[in-house]
């Protein structure tokens, strides 16, 4: 039988999200690592650490993207002639796997939406598969992302929802307990039912089919990664929030009294909005 491990892992972008899959896979692939930032990689033992693009791409079978929506464009143009019908999964919110094959043509393109809680090895993480996936890109796929937490299958048409409830919930976690100056590490257990319960108000709102599955694992997830205090409820928000994201309209509407389904409404139109197809 094949064997998935043995495979070797490129990835592109060696920030929040990046550097926490890379660290939380090391154990099982190979890995590789290209980030544009060298201060990011310099002091990086364990893991191989490539000059550029096209060196990353010798070492890899695989190429993660875990790079900005923004910084999309300049990498597929960097990619598309040595890709050599590689996989490529992209974690970028909102990218759709059409506008990366308009570029790549007919590549191997599996779409991935983790959560901050990779960090805990406890994501949330949703996944689709372009047109020119094989099934077993979509198995592999969700392999490696479960050595990352919890993983959803779903239609790519429901990637926008998921990034409002499993991508940008844990900021309305993390925002609920800052408020309320809650001990992350001991949460009252009727204060998380009470989470689950409006994440998944939230998520049907925004047509979630596993609605009580989704917001289960990212409350939890959200409170355990918390409670790990390697970062204050701030700063977790913060990572979660990029400006002008999904996050921050979502924040937007619960800064202004909205509730969690208000919010996730915004989040998923924003989602809409943003998205390359
Ligand atoms: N944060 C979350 O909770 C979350 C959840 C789900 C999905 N995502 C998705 O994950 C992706 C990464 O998000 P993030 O929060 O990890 O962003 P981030 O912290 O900014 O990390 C991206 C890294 O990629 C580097 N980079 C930019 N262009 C590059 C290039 N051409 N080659 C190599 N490295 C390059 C950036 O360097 P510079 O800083 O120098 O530009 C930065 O270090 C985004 O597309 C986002 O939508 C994020």
């Amino acid at each position: 039988m094949f064997n998935f491990f043995s495979k070797k892992i490129g990835i592109v972008g060696f920030g929040n999200m990046g550097q926490s899959i890379a660290e939380r896979i090391n154990a099982r692939y190979k890995v590789c690592v290209f980030e544009k930032d060298r201060a990011k990689t310099k002091a990086l033992i364990g893991m191989s650490v490539a000059e550029d693009i096209d060196q990353l791409l010798k070492r890899s079978q695989v190429i993660i993207l875990a790079i900005k929506p923004q910084d999309f464009d300049i990498v597929l143009e960097q990619i598309k002639t040595s890709l050599k019908n590689k996989l490529v999964i992209s974690i970028a919110a909102g990218i759709t796997t059409d506008y990366i094959q308009k570029t790549l043509g007919k590549a191997r393109v599996v779409r991935v939406m983790p959560n901050i809680a990779v960090k805990a090895g406890q994501s949330t993480t949703a996944i689709c598969k372009g047109a020119y996936a094989r099934a077993g890109d979509l198995k592999f796929s969700s392999a490696l992302f479960k050595c990352l937490g919890l993983v959803f299958l779903l239609p790519e048409n429901m990637m926008d929802a998921a990034t409002a409830i499993s991508g940008s919930g844990p900021a309305y976690i993390f925002y609920d307990m800052e408020i309320n100056r809650r001990d992350p590490a001991h949460i009252p257990e009727e204060v998380i039912e009470e989470y689950i319960k409006r994440l998944t108000e939230a998520a049907l709102a925004v047509g979630l089919e596993q609605a009580q599955d989704f917001a289960l694992s990212t409350t939890r997830s959200s409170i355990s990664l918390a409670a790990q205090k390697t970062a204050t409820l701030e700063q977790l928000r913060q990572m979660v929030t990029s400006p002008g994201g999904t996050t921050e309209a979502a924040l937007k509407v619960i800064f202004s009294g909205g509730s969690w389904v208000q919010a996730a409404v915004a989040a998923k139109e924003r989602a809409g909005q943003l998205s390359k197809k």
